[in-house]
């Protein structure tokens, strides 16, 4: 069902700094920032070859990631997404054992204009996990 890992998201208290950390010390391609307000984040992508990296700050008072970045002041793996060909279907599928979607289960549009879902990390090992539709 999932397919290729299409990004890990790393969580950053100064998106500045982790934009040049990024591209001056690791001399990657580093995308413009973007503000999702319907995410409450601010996002650079980290363009690699087989993958890409995704910065995430805070936006606004009531960010996903705020309580995270209290947790884990210099910052650190928020979630990795994986793609999916048909998210509806992989919802359904992940219901059907017995998995929790957050929020109320409709596919977000994400970063990249595709339907995205995220599922309950107790369930998977502890680790966030976002599905793309591709
Ligand atoms: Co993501």
């Amino acid at each position: 069902m999932i397919e290729r890992l299409n990004h890990i998201a790393i969580a950053v208290p100064d998106m500045d700094a982790a934009i040049n950390m990024y591209r001056d010390a690791l001399g990657a391609d580093v995308s413009e920032t973007i503000d999702l307000p319907d995410h409450g984040v601010t996002v650079a992508f980290v363009n690699l070859e087989n993958t890409k990296i995704e910065l995430l700050h805070p936006l606004g008072d009531k960010s996903p990631i705020t309580s995270y970045l209290q947790k884990n002041g210099a910052g650190g793996i928020h979630h990795v997404c994986y793609e999916v060909g048909d998210i509806l279907k992989a919802r359904d599928h992940l219901i059907e054992k017995g998995m929790r979607i957050l929020g109320d289960g409709e596919p977000k549009t994400g970063a990249h204009g595709k339907p995205v879902l995220f599922l309950h990390p107790k369930d998977f090992l502890g680790t966030l996990i976002e599905l793309e539709e591709v």
